[in-house]
């Protein structure tokens, strides 16, 4: 396999129902790879883009989340229908998606 060009890690973490931290899990994320993934493959991009979850990566209040590299791109409040504009317009057209895009105040609050 060949470097990859960019990198996208998508929070997976679970925690139990009510912890005060809450889980990207319980909101949604555990459908995202695979629409990476299939949004990925529909453009033929899995040799040049590498996918992998991860577990919790710090921000859990603005989950679901994703982190593309490089660039330390994160995204926040990720949904299904929101994947394919990350890989058609920052993937493959180097534009961030700029509504999903994690703030620095999003960061301070
Ligand atoms: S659980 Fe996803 S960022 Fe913490």
């Amino acid at each position: 396999m060949a470097k990859p060009e960019k990198m996208i890690f998508v929070c997976n973490k679970q925690r139990p129902a009510g912890h005060p931290r809450g889980s990207c899990a319980e909101k949604g994320a555990m459908d995202l790879p695979m629409a990476f993934s299939e949004a990925l493959d529909s453009k033929n991009l899995f040799a040049k883009v590498s996918l992998a979850t991860t577990g919790c990566l710090g921000p859990c209040h603005l989950g679901p989340l994703a982190l593309v590299m490089p660039g330390n791109v994160w995204y926040k409040g990720l949904t299904k229908g929101d994947v394919n504009d990350i890989v058609s317009e920052h993937i493959e057209g180097g534009k961030p998606v700029e509504r999903l895009i994690v703030t620095d105040e999003d960061w301070d609050n």
